[in-house]
């Protein structure tokens, strides 16, 4: 089966490992891909977000599968396309409709389908321009803190959790009245704070069945103990110790079941993985947002756990047949830990060259490239997230620690990465560590 996968960063380099071990996948192209991509397709210089120059590209090579990783082309439609080209509507597209990717490309219309659905998520009301006033109101009476959320896609950056009325209000004028995040935030979510811990749960639909997928916690600080600004993450565990059967039951009865009913019943196309980010308030499970697609860098440690073939997966899926088959994980813990340039996630530079690259880790660890290109036969930085190690372990401390032993033999100018992912489910440490036995 010729497949194109869509996208470039560390996520696509684990779904283009795991995708080049099927039998099914001859050849994989990898759009634009990067360094990493490369040794397991062919990368291909296209503009995802380019319906034109993807269609082209599919009908020359007979493309029969397309695997979208970012979400920005399917909030754009790019299934919506698809469908629409008579060439291309045979193709099995992994990837919501436009509307499906609603549920992540506007944060009103995944609350108001929560509502509509009855899964559990914090309150909230929306506001725009036309009631402002009401929401500044709104905002004064609110308990602290305030979660102010841009409607739309703002790069990870558009959620802002106030400490203060004033701090809210401020943040509230700035989204609505100055566009901080342009049209994105010409509409504001404001919801009640939610106190817990969070896990990042997947699963694959076909719009009517689904498959979940092994679960992960990711990190997204940038310094140790979840401390610094928001990144787009440093690292990520699986399986989450506190993702234990019941709570998992608890996730499948309350959150997963409805979601994917409610998306059948509304008739929403939705053939790929969803994303369920959530909350464990007191033992009970309750949704902060949906992705429409798989996270980075979670998808760096699921796939290295998933056992099934991912392409089978797939086909099922597009042939609406998920319940026919099981989903098999790794019963070893996987741990992966971001390599980050100097400065990340504010200003950084690029082009230094990446030592160590082609050492010999043994299978226990993989290398997956994330803002890496190749330069004069040098594999060099591209980019704030550089390429992740992920490690397998009996526990995850084990996973951890071997991630790290492998990063000491990673280098270049301006390495950084946390020493502290999975910190809260590692014993405690005799001599006082950040382990607090969760
Ligand atoms: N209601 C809430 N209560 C507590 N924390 C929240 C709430 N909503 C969002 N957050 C925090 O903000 C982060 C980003 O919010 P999220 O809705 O996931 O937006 P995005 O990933 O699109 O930036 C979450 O991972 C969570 O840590
Ligand atoms: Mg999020």
């Amino acid at each position: 089966m010729k497949i194109l996968l869509l996208g470039s960063g560390g996520r696509e380099h684990a779904l283009a490992w795991k995708l080049n071990q099927s039998v099914w996948t001859n050849p994989l192209y990898i759009a634009p891909g990067n360094p990493g991509t490369a040794m397991c397709g062919k990368n291909v210089q296209l503009d995802i977000n380019n319906f034109d120059a993807i269609r082209k590209f599919c009908v020359n090579e007979k493309i029969e599968m397309v695997i979208v990783g970012p979400e920005e082309p399917l909030v754009n439609g790019l299934y919506d396309y698809f469908k629409s080209q008579k060439e291309l509507q045979k193709i099995f597209f992994i990837g919501p409709s436009k509307t499906g990717a609603q549920l992540e490309g506007s944060k009103a219309f995944a609350k108001a389908f929560m509502k509509r659905h009855n899964i559990p998520t914090a309150a909230y009301k929306e506001f725009t321009v036309d009631n402002y006033e009401e929401g500044v109101k709104y905002l004064q009476q609110h308990d602290l803190p305030i979660v102010l959320k841009a409607d739309g896609l703002a790069g990870g950056k558009g959620v802002v959790i106030c400490q203060s009325h004033v701090e809210a209000i401020a943040e509230f004028e700035l989204m609505i009245q100055e566009a901080k995040f342009g049209e994105a935030s010409k509409k504001v979510v404001v919801e009640d704070f939610l106190k817990g811990i969070e896990l990042s749960v997947f699963a694959i639909t076909d719009g009517k069945n689904y498959l979940i997928l092994p679960e992960a916690k990711d990190y997204k600080r940038i310094g140790e103990g979840d401390s610094g600004l928001n990144t787009g993450g440093m690292g990520a565990v699986s399986p989450v110790p506190f993702a234990t059967p019941g709570f998992m039951y608890k996730v499948e009865e309350r959150i997963i079941k409805p979601t994917i009913n409610g998306i059948f019943k509304e008739g929403i196309e939705y053939t790929g993985f969803i994303f369920f980010g959530l909350i464990n308030v007191n033992g009970d499970p309750y949704v902060i947002e949906y992705n429409c697609r798989m996270g980075d860098p979670e998808t760096e440690v699921i796939m290295a756990r998933l056992e099934t073939d991912l392409v089978g997966l797939c086909i099922a899926a597009t042939q609406q047949e998920l319940d026919k088959i099981q989903v098999r994980a790794d019963e070893r813990a996987a741990a992966t830990i971001m390599a980050v340039s100097r400065g990340y996630p504010m200003g950084f530079e690029k082009g230094f060259e990446i030592k160590g690259l082609d050492g010999k880790y043994g299978k226990q660890s993989l290398i997956f490239h994330a803002g890496t290109k190749e330069e004069d036969g040098k594999i060099v930085t591209n980019g704030g997230r550089v390429f992740c190690v992920t490690s397998f372990g009996k526990d995850i401390e084990e996973a951890v620690n071997t991630s790290l032993d492998v990063l000491e033999y990673l280098n270049y100018d301006g390495i950084y990465y946390r020493t502290d992912i999975g910190y809260e489910f590692k014993p405690p440490s005799p001599k006082g560590g950040l382990g607090n036995n969760l």
